[in-house]
């Protein structure tokens, strides 16, 4: 038997258990007070709650299948498994960070999943040559640097995917960096390249992005954004990080207000920490790489799963979803009921992080000087 007809069949049992238990117990308490029992349909919007969630909802292979996905920050990390697992789901991905070396081994692995329709597309598309003569390849690598927000880079790499892929139906803002420094100790330049990266590159190319989704070939255009639980509460060391993903957050809140009119949902995720390179290519104060792995960032979400987890909530038209453990979502909850107990623990971490930096100064320093 298939996965998901298993897990179906298990949340009609569990929906018949609850709905008959909660149905005993209603009847009961109508005898004991002698009085008519009727049934509402809370039951049934129960039986569908627990169906969604059981299910695999709205599909996430109806939602990639055919669709054609730009993923910034795809040379690694997050959007490097969520462009793999949109290819596997036979979408045709526009694959853009810097490293284009990283992009094109990158676009390798999503042609050795993609479905064989989409590879033929892809090898048939090839064949023709020109980018522009290819509305159906699978996988166009396109190198963007966020920090060129305003240089014109991006209208003319919308102008490309138009050319190459027909449109656009969905947009991954993922692309990001992380800092790992006081705020006294961080420069404003260091401030404003990380604002400039997870804040002004994701608004510039949304907006030059907008027309090709309102265009979009299948018709059901889509935004994804990977902000972070850090968009939601400031970590100490992260002052710049914090502040780019609190912006990404009201940019794209308001943003989602106004494409109701257009049909354009807007899926903002907020994961806690995710096994990537973030904490490696994190800058310091000075501007340099961080360059060590952190304890929670080894120990965080494995990003493949987290791809599909974040691709199901946006087929689901989920508009927010904190991807993050209980402590994390707990702390974000109670920011706004008991803030002051928050900013303690918050506090705290602070004050462990700045004792902790100098020893990890010093072994960066050692390190280097290995080298
Ligand atoms: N890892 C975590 O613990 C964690 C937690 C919460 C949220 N997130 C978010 O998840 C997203 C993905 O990060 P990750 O964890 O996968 O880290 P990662 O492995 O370091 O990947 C970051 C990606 O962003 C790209 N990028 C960085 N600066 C760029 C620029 N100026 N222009 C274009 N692309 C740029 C990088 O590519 P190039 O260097 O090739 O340009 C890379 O592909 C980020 O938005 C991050 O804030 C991560």
């Amino acid at each position: 038997m298939r996965r998901g007809t298993r897990s179906n069949l298990g949340a009609v049992l569990l929906l018949l258990v609850i709905s008959g238990g909660s149905a005993f117990v209603k009847l009961l308490k109508a005898s004991v007070a002698r009085r008519p029992c009727h049934f509402r349909c809370t039951n049934h919007r129960l039986v569908m709650g627990i169906l969604l969630s059981f299910s695999n909802g709205p599909s996430i292979d109806n939602f990639l299948d055919g669709k054609v996905v730009w993923i910034t920050g795809a040379s690694s990390g997050l959007g490097k498994a969520m462009a793999i697992e949109a290819a596997r789901r036979g979408a045709r991905v526009i694959l853009s960070a810097r490293s284009i070396d990283k992009l094109k081994s990158v676009e390798q692995e999503c042609l050795a999943v993609a479905p064989l329709k989409t590879s033929n597309a892809s090898r048939s598309a090839r064949s023709r040559c020109s980018s522009s003569d290819a509305p159906s390849a699978t996988v166009l690598v396109h190198p963007l640097d966020m920090l060129r927000y305003d240089d014109g880079s991006f209208d003319a790499a919308v102008a490309l995917v138009l050319g190459t892929m027909g449109g656009l139906d969905i947009l991954v803002n993922n692309a990001g960096v992380s800092t790992r420094s006081s705020a006294e100790e961080t420069s404003l330049s260091v401030d404003q390249s990380v604002m400039a990266t997870n804040f002004f590159g994701p608004v510039a190319l949304t907006k030059a992005a907008l027309r090709l989704l309102r265009q979009s070939p299948s018709r059901s255009p889509h935004i994804v954004v990977v902000n972070s639980v850090q968009g939601k509460l400031g970590l100490g060391m992260r002052t710049s990080y914090a502040a780019s993903k609190h912006a990404l957050t009201g940019y794209f809140d308001s943003l989602r207000a106004e494409l109701s009119l257009d049909s354009i949902p807007v899926t903002t995720v907020f994961p806690g920490y995710i096994r990537t390179d973030l904490s490696l290519n994190a800058l310091t104060g000075r501007g340099e790489k961080y360059a060590q792995m952190d304890e929670t960032t080894a120990k965080g979400l494995d990003p493949t799963r987290l791809a599909v987890k974040i691709f199901q909530a946006a087929a689901a038209g989920k508009q927010e979803v904190i991807f993050a453990p209980f402590d994390a979502r707990a702390a974000i909850y109670l920011r706004n009921i008991i803030p002051h107990v928050v900013f303690r623990i918050l506090a705290r971490k602070a004050q462990k992080a700045l004792r902790d930096r100098i020893p990890n100064e010093s072994r960066r320093e050692e390190t280097k000087k290995k080298k």
